[in-house]
């Protein structure tokens, strides 16, 4: 282990050693996560590098930041040291071989038997280190007849039907989420396979390969929904604000254009209360309202009054009065760029400040879990492309500064 690591890292995986092979975000965002949370993570690339380095754009945002760094690349590879190794050569696969001799866990998220041509497939790292955690990212699951097709985020969406579930009625066409958050759920699914893979190699001694995919982690996502209609038949349908089968877990637009998601899940609890504090006292009596039932068949009628109630107040003429009057269940509608200055994100440091040696302090979404004793944390920047490779051959594998030269001279390393 080296001294900025010891110094730098904590969480509950110190001391996990991690092989990242990944590009884009997948793949990287599901080892940033084991960094986060204090595993010793060496991001290895090609010679010229992620994929990711160079996208110039996410959505409507530009990547670019001072001194070549690029915002996509960081997010995604932050905690971790970088090394350079060309594996379409004999001597590069023989350095990452000897780094899994020590490793605990491998993740890669290349096209479906890319890994086995590069001599670092699950067969051939495991006769190396049998007690290694293998993981592996695809589109559409190892198996079956897409399991070679390449994917990106809007697939992912797209094939586990998540678009078709953000759609609202009314709309043609599909809805996509942007940010890349069905990579990131994969990401998610990816690093807590590994986790329990880790859990289970301690427990039963055995290393694994675990496999997360677009599709499986996507549809987890909406797994309640998923296995709701297959047990029972039917379908989601979807969202359809102005006739809502349950008015009081229903979004309303307030009188200064902000949206307010109200979520009463138990509506013959809050009825009486909400109503009341609504100004909508007739309706209490009204037999159109008189249960969930009768609510559900006349939700657009009980939609509009409350529309038209809602429209008398701002949002914070609201949150005062449910804060204040009762046991409400509601939140605001906010964008990404509120969410700094949201004083619950501030408490929680859900956003956390981090200094960057190029760019200065900056902001990121901090890692979503608080561990009482093992806080985790970003103690480090995503790596310049091979920054590590001298320090990783040198100090850890016992390379000489000849072997360096050589290598260097023969392209396998920058
Ligand atoms: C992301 C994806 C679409 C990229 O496709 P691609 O750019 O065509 O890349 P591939 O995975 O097919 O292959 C990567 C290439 O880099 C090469 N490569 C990777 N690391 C290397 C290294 N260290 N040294 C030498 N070559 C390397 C591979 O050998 C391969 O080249 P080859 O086909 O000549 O053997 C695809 O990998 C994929 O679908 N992955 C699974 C799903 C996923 O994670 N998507 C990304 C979501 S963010």
């Amino acid at each position: 282990m080296n001294a900025a690591y010891e110094a730098g890292a904590s969480g509950p995986l110190k001391g996990v050693r991690v092989l990242d092979w990944t590009m884009w975000q997948f793949g990287p965002m599901s080892s940033a996560m084991m960094g986060d949370m204090g595993a010793d993570v060496l991001k290895i690339e090609a010679l010229d590098g992620d994929s990711g380095r160079g996208l110039a754009r996410a959505s409507t945002l530009r990547t670019g930041l001072p001194e070549g760094r690029n915002v996509y690349f960081e997010t995604n590879n932050r905690n971790k040291r970088g090394l350079a190794v060309n594996l379409k050569t004999k001597e590069g696969q023989e350095i990452v071989h000897k780094l899994v001799k020590n490793a605990d866990v491998f993740v890669q998220n290349f096209r479906k038997g890319v890994a086995e041509r590069l001599n670092v497939g699950y067969e051939t790292l495991s006769e190396i280190n049998p007690m290694l955690i293998y993981g592996s990212a695809s589109g559409y699951g190892p198996e079956g007849p897409d399991a070679h097709l390449p994917s990106f985020d809007g697939c992912g969406q797209a094939r586990a039907g998540l678009m078709m579930s953000a759609t609202p009625v009314g709309v043609k066409e599909p809805t996509r989420v942007t940010q890349g958050v069905s990579d990131q759920m994969g990401a998610i699914m990816l690093c807590q396979g590994v986790l329990a893979a880790l859990v289970a190699r301690h427990i039963q001694g055995i290393g694994q390969k675990v496999d997360a995919s677009h599709l499986s982690a996507n549809m987890w996502l909406q797994g309640l929904g998923i296995s709701m209609t297959m047990m029972r038949g039917g379908a989601f349908e979807a969202y359809d604000r102005l006739n809502s089968r349950n008015p009081l877990a229903n979004l309303y637009e307030c009188k200064d254009e902000r949206w307010i998601q109200l979520m009463h899940l138990q509506p013959d609890r809050q009825w009486e209360p909400l109503m009341t504090i609504m100004g909508l006292t007739h309706l209490l009596d009204d037999p159109r309202f008189s249960n969930m039932d009768t609510r559900m068949e006349n939700g657009t009628a009980l939609v509009a009054e409350m529309d038209k109630a809602m429209a008398t107040k701002t949002y914070d003429e609201w949150d005062e009065l449910f804060r204040t009057s009762g046991d409400f269940i509601y939140a605001k509608v906010q964008t990404i760029n509120e969410l700094q200055d949201d004083p619950q994100v501030i408490a929680n440091e859900y956003i956390t400040e981090f200094d960057h040696p190029s760019i200065g302090t900056v902001k990121m979404c901090n890692h979503p879990n608080h561990y009482s004793k093992t806080p985790a944390k970003i103690w480090r920047e995503a790596p310049q492309l091979g920054q590590h490779t001298e320090e990783v051959l040198i100090d850890e594998l016992g390379y000489t500064w000849d072997d360096i030269s050589d290598l260097q001279n023969k392209n396998v390393i920058l």
